[in-house]
């Protein structure tokens, strides 16, 4: 297959996470004879020094040309900190989700055995944790509009659905949940909110075309808390836009570590693959960034371009590692000398030798052998 793939790496550790996630892509096109070609593009702070805007119209260009785009993280402490920045780096992540139309957003939450102990939570609470969060990614009060008063003392952001925009992803996470646990869960806030109220409804109207989806509805405060409590519970899990954005940062805990986190972010004609954690600028270029959420969105994209054996030999890439504990500092108890870049070469090497796993290579790979 020949896959066209924009790579916006943005800001902080985006950069060398998107590296990791490009050199794995590379090797397997390299094993199953593919042709996958990469462009960068800016976006985020780094586009903003180089041309004021966050999301430069070359870089929607060349997004809307390539196969597919493979986006890293975006933002910086100095607008962090800046309430009044008027042009920031976030724009450039939101510019590009709504230009190419690219409303669910898909993120996997997937308890590790291996990891069990990594959580803040108990291991029999989460152990067999498996949940897919379908976020609505282009509309609700990230993209109503916005006010500030002249006085700068009263400001609004208005949260608005429509139909049509609840319809389309809820399709989406049915038809998930058909081929997982039949099991959907709407979480809402419609105890108080019309739009929480408007999305209940309309999944109720839908709910009869998928007869073995067990749905049921949860109000987000309280979806907030089960999530950590019971997180088994869950199979499905459909919502809007911010509470998607707050609880599947949540149900990170439940992995472990953000940086395990990947998704899809998905519309009828683009999609997008990146990790649902930051730009952590702090750790920018200490080599001490997670590299897997954004190894595992690029397993994503092959899963999307229906490259099941390719996306398989990845996640078994990123298994052996968590499990030999190459890993890097956020996880890694056992050896302190894992960098972003190491975890990417040995999950590049288990691509090109998924048998040879051996102790041997371990400790080729933890510097402890010099025999390759
Ligand atoms: C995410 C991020 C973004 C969001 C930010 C950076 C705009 O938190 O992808 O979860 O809120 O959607
Ligand atoms: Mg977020």
């Amino acid at each position: 297959m020949k896959l066209n793939i924009a790579v916006l790496a943005g800001d902080g550790i985006g950069p060398e996470v998107t590296a990791q996630a490009v050199k794995v892509l590379k090797v397997i096109a390299m094993e199953f004879n593919h042709v996958f070609t990469f462009q960068n593009a800016l976006v985020g702070a780094a586009a903003i020094e180089k041309t004021g805007t966050a999301l430069p119209e070359q870089t929607i260009a060349i997004c809307k040309k390539a196969d597919t785009v493979l986006f890293g993280a975006i933002g910086t402490t100095k607008y962090n900190e800046d309430p009044d920045a008027t042009v920031r780096p976030e724009q450039g992540l939101l510019g590009i989700r709504k230009a190419l139309k690219l409303f669910t957003n898909i993120r996997p939450v997937i308890a590790y055995d291996d990891l069990s102990n990594k959580s803040s939570l108990k291991a029999k609470q989460i152990k067999n944790t498996n949940i897919l969060i379908y976020r609505e990614l282009t509309g609700g009060i990230y993209f109503g509009d916005q006010h500030l008063s002249e006085d700068g003392n009263t400001a609004s952001d208005i949260c608005k659905y429509e139909r049509f925009e609840i319809e389309r992803v809820a399709h989406l996470a049915f038809k998930a949940a058909q081929t997982r646990k039949n099991k959907l869960t709407l979480v809402d806030k419609a105890n108080v909110l019309e739009t929480s109220r408007l999305w209940r409804r309309i999944v109720k109207e839908i709910a009869p075309q998928y007869p073995s989806v067990k749905v049921n509805y949860m109000y987000i405060d309280n979806a907030a808390m089960e999530l950590i409590i019971h997180p088994r519970q869950f199979d499905v899990i459909l919502t809007e836009n911010m509470f998607g954005d707050i609880l599947s940062e949540e149900a990170s805990v439940i992995v472990g570590s953000i940086g395990l986190l990947a998704s899809a972010s998905i519309g009828n004609k683009h999609a997008m693959f990146e990790p649902i954690h930051g730009a952590y600028t702090k750790a920018a270029n200490k080599g001490i960034a997670n590299p897997i959420a954004s190894i595992l969105s690029a397993a994503m994209l092959l899963d999307h371009f229906g490259l099941d054996d390719e996306a398989a030999l990845v996640r078994e890439g990123v298994n052996k590692a968590l499990k030999l504990h190459i890993t890097t500092p956020d996880l890694n108890t056992k050896y302190d000398n894992i960098s972003t870049t190491k975890v990417g070469d040995f999950i590049e090497d288990f691509i090109q030798n998924p048998d040879e796993t051996n102790l041997n290579f371990t400790n080729i790979h933890l510097g402890q052998s010099t025999i390759i």
